[in-house]
């Protein structure tokens, strides 16, 4: 069914959480009530809220939720404990940057508050602004991303860079979004993205609901689709860019790129400033998150592997810079010298 209907993934009300719980999805649509910083973990952990600015904006609403439970007067105990349990979030997921740039701009949001219930509101606020934020980002990744294809063109991306795993429109899916809206007419191919299928359960829901003409293939059709279609572009998101451009994405990423740079298609990365961590020099230096092995061995619970058996479940690679033809930025599109250009844009 073709809708505009925008579904928010994340949702502050005051003293809980409205969470979209993308892991039961695309069967069925349902919503956790989470009301406690707990909570809000597991449910990052677990991959119910998942897609790196989604993860940023669902952990500075928990950091709000226990904000707003905080019992107490010392506002000097409210920003201690505030830093505990940023600390405790940060523990939840490691690779995607945007966890750690969130919780970090809510801490300092509390920190020159002379009392509990200012900082409390601060904190409340700074959350809000993220994802308020997060939505302009997305929109203005959308016409830069636009900029790059014309009327027809197919697009193939991979995992779920859309708008439930950002505050809306995504970063890879925004383009869609804005073609949309414009009357320019694109087509997708979206890859499964084993184990934990983001591209069909997801990626292919999402386009399909907006009227985007997608065709999902499994990720080892890759090569023969990039070698016989006709591919204008991959588009992927990220979870975070080093300070040379080496990119972290879903687990995939890697292979796509290789691939792109042998058929000669171009191969961009859609990704908001708060993704980019000039702290880690390249890629080597970003933490990639080991999965329980369980999502490599099991399909809908049922195992579908031999038994006794080793099993290898990162959930990330990164693609070296070399193999990035342009990064989206809100800002615009970086390309060429990324150490220099990547600097630049952050910090102007
Ligand atoms: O493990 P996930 O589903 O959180 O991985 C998500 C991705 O790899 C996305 O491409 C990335 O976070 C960008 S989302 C705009």
């Amino acid at each position: 069914m073709i809708t505009t209907d925008f579904i928010q993934s994340v949702r502050w009300e005051k003293d809980h959480i409205i969470l979209l719980d993308q892991q039961k999805l695309p069967h069925q649509t349902d919503f956790l009530k989470l009301t406690t910083i707990e909570s809000v973990w597991e449910s990052i952990h677990s991959l119910q809220v998942r897609g790196a600015p989604a993860i940023g904006i669902a952990a500075a609403f928990g950091l709000a939720l226990w904000a707003t439970k905080f019992q107490g007067d010392s506002v000097e105990d409210f920003k201690k404990e505030l830093k505990n349990q940023k600390d405790y979030l940060a523990t939840s997921r490691p690779t995607a940057v945007n966890l750690f740039w969130a919780i970090e701009r809510v801490e300092n949001a509390a920190a020159s508050a002379q009392t509990v219930e200012a900082a409390r509101d601060a904190v409340v606020k700074e959350a809000l602004l993220i994802q308020k934020e997060d939505e302009e980002v997305c929109r203005s990744i959308g016409e830069y991303g636009l900029s790059l294809l014309k009327d027809g063109d197919t697009v193939l991306t991979h995992c779920n860079a859309g708008g439930i795993a950002t505050a809306r429109y995504g970063t890879a899916l925004a383009p869609f979004y804005i073609a949309k809206e414009k009357g320019m007419s694109l087509s997708a191919f979206a890859t499964e993205t084993r184990p934990v299928l983001q591209g069909s359960r997801l990626t292919a829901w999402e386009l399909e609901r907006i009227g985007i003409d997608v065709t999902l293939i499994t990720d080892n059709m890759a090569a023969h689709v990039l070698k016989n279609k006709k591919i204008s572009a991959i588009i992927v998101g990220t979870d975070r860019i080093a300070a040379n451009g080496d990119t972290a994405n879903k687990i995939g990423t890697l292979g796509l790129a290789v691939l792109a740079k042998t058929f000669d298609i171009p191969f961009y990365v859609a990704s908001p400033l708060s993704t980019i961590d000039l702290a880690v020099p390249t890629g080597d230096d970003i933490p990639i998150e080991e999965r329980s092995p369980d999502e490599v061995t099991h399909l809908n619970g049922q195992r579908i592997a031999a038994e006794n058996i080793s099993i290898y479940n990162p959930a990330f690679d990164v693609t070296p810079h070399e193999y990035i033809t342009g990064i989206i930025t809100e800002k615009g599109i970086i390309s060429g010298n990324f150490a220099e250009e990547l600097q630049k844009i952050k910090t102007n």
